[in-house]
């Protein structure tokens, strides 16, 4: 992966910062010494602020991982588009969910519930980023991932994350074999449209049958309609209002199996 999200020059930076700021801190105090001495006429005049010097410094460095962080939001956008005009139809979307989109999905998911979280169709990781912002334990986090570039760099963003290279619509065979418990939730990125209708519910009840009576299915969509059919179901359905802040706009529907 190389060339791509910038991990290492990260953890770089944030050890120069940290040096940074334990200097700051050394100068901070050896100036307040310095000052105390000279008020008792100890010692001489000050010489040159190393204060301001570390200053200079401490706002390059900003500037310098500010700049990081926008070139790797720009890799995950050119990722995102290279891996749409390779396969258009499994990767379903030209670019990332934004932070609001991601953000509707993770709000579904109760970060009090048990067992692990499944993520079907990770790609780059967005709504990973915020079902951990949700205050779900990495841990916790199973991610089912067709494209091995997309799993590569999900490892590297999660190491405490179980990453599934496979077929997310054959969850028994790539999922079940990874749960201790049953899952808490289903976050679904999935392109749905791109399959049968008889194939996106079949994924709903074999979802079902890995989680917790009640416990939620949740998918985004950029269509008006529900991407699981509904005529019959035995499942209720609910829709988020459409979220505009994301291109292009999309809605969040959550399925739970109905209880008996
Ligand atoms: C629309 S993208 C969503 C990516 C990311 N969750 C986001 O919101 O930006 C769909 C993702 O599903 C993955 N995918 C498509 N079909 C899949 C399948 N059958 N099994 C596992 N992953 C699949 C694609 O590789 C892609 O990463």
């Amino acid at each position: 992966m190389a060339g791509l999200r910038k991990e290492k020059p990260f953890e770089d930076l944030r050890r120069t910062s940290q040096k940074l700021v334990a200097r700051i801190k050394a100068e901070v105090k050896s100036k307040a010494e310095a000052k105390a001495l000279r008020e008792r006429g100890a010692i001489g005049p000050s010489k040159p602020d190393p204060i301001q010097e570390l200053q200079i410094k401490g706002k390059k460095l900003v500037a310098k991982i500010q700049a990081e962080v926008k070139q790797a939001k720009i890799d995950d956008d050119a990722r995102f588009l290279k891996n749409w005009f390779d396969k258009p139809l499994v990767t379903g979307a030209v670019s990332p969910s934004s932070k609001a989109l991601a953000r509707k999905m993770a709000s579904y998911v109760d970060p009090e519930s048990m067992g692990p979280v499944i993520e079907l169709g990770p790609g780059t990781g967005p709504v990973t980023d915020a079902l951990l912002a949700r205050g779900i334990a990495e841990e916790r986090l199973v991610l089912v991932e067709y494209n091995p570039e997309f799993c590569k760099l999900l490892a590297k963003r999660y190491p405490k994350a179980t990453i599934v290279q496979g077929d997310a619509y054959a969850l028994e065979a790539t999922v079940a074999p990874h749960l201790k418990k049953p899952a808490a939730a289903v976050v679904s990125s999935l392109p749905l449209f791109t399959k049968p209708e008889k194939l996106r519910l079949a994924l709903l009840n074999r979802a079902f049958a890995l989680m917790t009576p009640g416990a939620p299915f949740i998918q985004f969509t950029y269509a008006t309609v529900s991407p699981v059919p509904r005529k019959g179901a035995d499942f209720e359905a609910h829709v988020s209002p459409r979220v505009w802040k994301n291109l292009p706009p999309a809605c969040v529907w959550v399925y739970r199996r109905l209880q008996a």
